[in-house]
């Protein structure tokens, strides 16, 4: 199985990913070389969702690090350590992307003595091994979700984190998307998303591509459909998660989980265990990234649908209280509250 949405060119000179922001109307590929590209890239959301953020981040410092011409071990070191610093700030919330950085980074210094040529092979290695890790990791992430379904459930998703956002399946889709393969029918109710619409650009667009029944619906749909009956469980994906299970995910989400306790509808968080951030304690401690008023006042609209000095404010993400989240579905496993206990339990052998 191979990604297609984060690709390291045979050379090693770029990273060419699909431009997220365009789709669903046209599937354009941006090849990306420098420093600028890969920043760019993060901050505006062509590249997207937290594990192929890390995967095109920890591609990128090698790319970047590959075209330096740098023979001296240390200015090449320091070199990149500026690079992995700088675009480390292009979005803040997702622990993916330091986390692929520090791992490409790491595996460039653990070369040192041995030569600037073995520390780039070394940092080729990781920055592939990181996107092969994911698609296993996604693939496991849905197995395990197949085991809290059944067979014609409805299913609501808030924002997207299918395989575009990962690299093969996704976290909060994987499940739709592997059940699809083998043989189940389930009704997605897909948030809009606001202010991006990942969920009707994206979403929608990957589990209509897949043949999976798909219902698009307002934001301010979710407790409808819940009310109605029609949704059996809520699934999401998340961009960073603090030891206690209190989750960070895009804005909206802690919304859902409210209603979904409300209405009695499991609420259940995928993830690889790279979005787990032990050293984070609660979601307090989460830096939210606050975006561009534009955002919510113009873009997307033929003319704009806010007075132009309204104040606005645009916070990309929100966190939801471990008490809310029924289940948090990694590769390693299924923890459940309280995550304190059960998180600590899952990388008591890995940290
Ligand atoms: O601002 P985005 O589109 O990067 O936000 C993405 C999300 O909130 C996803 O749910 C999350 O990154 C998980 S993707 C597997």
């Amino acid at each position: 199985m191979k990604a297609e949405n984060v690709v390291l060119s045979g050379d090693g000179k770029s990273v060419v990913i699909i431009d997220q922001t365009k789709l669903p109307n046209k599937t354009v590929f941006v090849e990306l070389r420098t420093s600028e590209d890969f920043y760019d890239a993060i901050h505006e959301l062509k590249v997207r969702g937290a594990p192929a953020i890390g995967i095109c981040a920890g591609m990128g410092l090698y790319v970047i690090a590959n075209s330096f011409g740098e023979t001296d071990e240390k200015v090449f070191l320091s070199k990149m350590h500026d690079v992995s610093v700088y675009i480390n700030s292009s979005r803040p919330t997702a622990v993916n992307l330091k986390h692929a950085l520090d791992r490409v980074e790491k595996a460039a210094t653990d070369c040192r003595g041995r030569g600037v040529a073995e520390m780039l092979s070394a940092m080729h290695n990781e920055s592939v091994a990181i996107q092969e890790e994911d698609i296993a990791m996604c693939k496991s992430i849905s197995e395990y979700g197949l085991t809290l379904v059944k067979d014609g459930y409805g299913i609501l998703t808030h924002c997207n984190a299918g395989p575009l956002a990962t690299s093969c399946y996704g976290t909060g889709l994987g499940t739709l998307l592997l059940g699809k393969e083998r043989g189940y029918t389930f009704h997605a109710y897909t948030d809009e998303t606001r202010p991006l619409l990942q969920g009707a650009r994206l979403t929608a667009y990957e589990l209509d591509k897949a043949g999976i029944d798909v219902t698009l619906i307002c934001d301010n749909m979710a407790s409808i459909v819940m009310k109605q009956g029609k949704v059996n469980a809520c699934f999401v994906g998340c961009d960073r998660v603090a030891a206690n299970g209190d989750t960070a995910n895009k804005i909206g989400t802690s919304g859902v989980a409210v209603l979904a306790k409300y209405y009695g509808v499991p609420f259940y968080v995928f993830c690889p265990s790279s979005t787990i951030d032990m050293d984070c304690k609660t979601g307090a401690d989460i830096v939210i990234e606050e975006r561009d008023p534009d955002e919510i006042k113009t873009k997307f609209y033929a003319e704009p649908m806010a007075p132009a000095d309204v104040r606005c404010y645009n916070p990309a993400f929100d966190v939801t209280d471990a008490e809310l989240i029924t289940a948090i579905v990694t590769e390693r496993g299924i923890c459940r509250y309280p995550y304190t206990e059960s998180l600590a339990e899952l990388f008591k052998d890995i940290r």
